[in-house]
């Protein structure tokens, strides 16, 4: 049911944990499961150069907030900005239909934490 690369990044999931000194953070959460996602970046010259996550959830989500701290880190924060669920779940070659909106936790908890860094620096 799982590709081996949503399984590897469920087993070891990379940049979990706490960042305390982030420029921005996103928590989301998802009403019909209960599944909790937040995520960290550490922004420099428009770059982010550091993220991280914590997430309360399925493996999906555990696999999908893995992914896109990958996807973020380098990425300029529009860049960062476009990032998708579709993209998400293609760069973990696929997800099961039903596991599709867990995607959305992590594009959405990165854009949250993303609109938490501009609220902080307006005009960034
Ligand atoms: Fe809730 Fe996957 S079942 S995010």
């Amino acid at each position: 049911m799982y590709s081996e690369k949503v399984m590897d990044h469920f087993m070891n999931p990379r940049n979990v944990g706490e960042m305390k000194d982030a420029d921005g953070v996103g928590e989301v959460g998802n009403p019909t499961c209960g599944d909790l996602m937040k995520i960290y970046i550490k922004v420099e010259n428009g770059i982010i150069t550091n993220v991280m996550f914590q997430t309360f959830g399925c493996g999906a989500a555990i696999a999908t907030s893995s992914m896109i701290t990958e996807l973020a880190k380098g990425k300029t924060i529009d860049e960062a900005l476009k990032l998708t669920r579709d993209d998400v779940a293609e760069e973990l070659d696929g997800l099961p239909p039903i596991k599709m909106h867990c995607s959305n936790l992590s594009a959405d908890a990165l854009r949250a934490a993303i609109e938490d860094y501009r609220k902080k620096n307006p005009g960034k």
